[in-house]
């Protein structure tokens, strides 16, 4: 059965983008199972990485209008996984996207301007909670800085939302920040922090898979190579 997996902020520069464009192919890797990726930004970044790559990437498609985003499980039927890069213009195409997914995971990063978007997302997702109890929300901590006072806070910033956290942070690497422009994912990009960044993307695309299907997992956070995904 398809999973629907949402990375969702009404708030553009959360790292919506750029999470898809890396979590795509390391979730294949990790999961060993096929991923769709659909972008739902008018502005299709998303759509024009994968146009522009050379390299192997996971399918991406773009679904910009809410009947075919309520249509998105059988749109992905095909696929383990679909992964929706949601946009920071359109409220109805996002709670629409709420309402189809099976994972929703909310980047928050340390500024205190992007909470804004943040809090619209969460209430969103807390409304449908409510409602029906369904689909789990997380959010993930990205663009996180070392020594910086905003980052050490920032769990317990985001700690009145009463929606749980990732464990897996992303730091602010400069791999990440070329990704776009050297139309290659940090799976296969060699700038600095390659490595820290694909133990990143392995390790919430682990997290990920215990959520949607149970078990736990172990991450070698020392080696890009070693990870361990123990079902059931
Ligand atoms: N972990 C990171 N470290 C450094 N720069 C990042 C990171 N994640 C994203 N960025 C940069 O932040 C900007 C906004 O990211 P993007 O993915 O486009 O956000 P969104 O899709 O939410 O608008 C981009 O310039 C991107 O390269
Ligand atoms: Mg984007």
């Amino acid at each position: 059965m398809t999973k629907i997996i949402s990375v969702l902020n009404t708030k553009g520069g959360a790292t919506k983008t750029t999470t898809c464009i890396n979590l795509g192919p390391a979730l294949q890797e990790v999961s060993g199972k096929t991923v769709l990726l659909v972008d739902s930004d008018k502005q299709a970044l998303l759509a024009n990485f994968a146009k522009n790559t050379e390299l192997e990437f996971p399918d991406v498609i773009q679904v910009t209008d809410v009947s075919s985003m309520k249509n998105l499980k059988n749109i992905g039927a095909s696929y383990d996984y679909v992964i929706v890069d949601g946009t920071a213009k359109d409220a109805h195409i996002t709670s629409t996207t709420i309402s189809v997914s099976d994972l929703v995971l909310m980047p928050v990063v340390p500024s205190p301007i992007e909470l804004d978007g943040t809090q619209a997302v969460a209430q969103m997702v807390t409304e449908r909670l409510l409602l029906v109890d369904y689909p789990p929300a997380y959010f993930y901590c990205s663009k996180m800085k070392k020594n910086h006072a905003f980052s050490k806070r920032m769990r317990e910033i985001i700690e009145p939302f009463e929606l749980p956290v990732l464990l897996t942070e992303i730091q602010e690497r400069e791999v990440y920040r070329d990704c776009y422009g050297r139309s290659e994912s940090v799976m296969d990009l060699k700038t600095t922090g390659y490595r820290q960044a694909r133990v990143e993307m392995r390790s919430m695309s682990a997290e990920i898979i215990s959520i949607l299907e149970g078990g736990s997992y172990k991450v070698d956070t020392k080696e890009t190579g070693v990870m361990e995904v123990l079902h059931g």
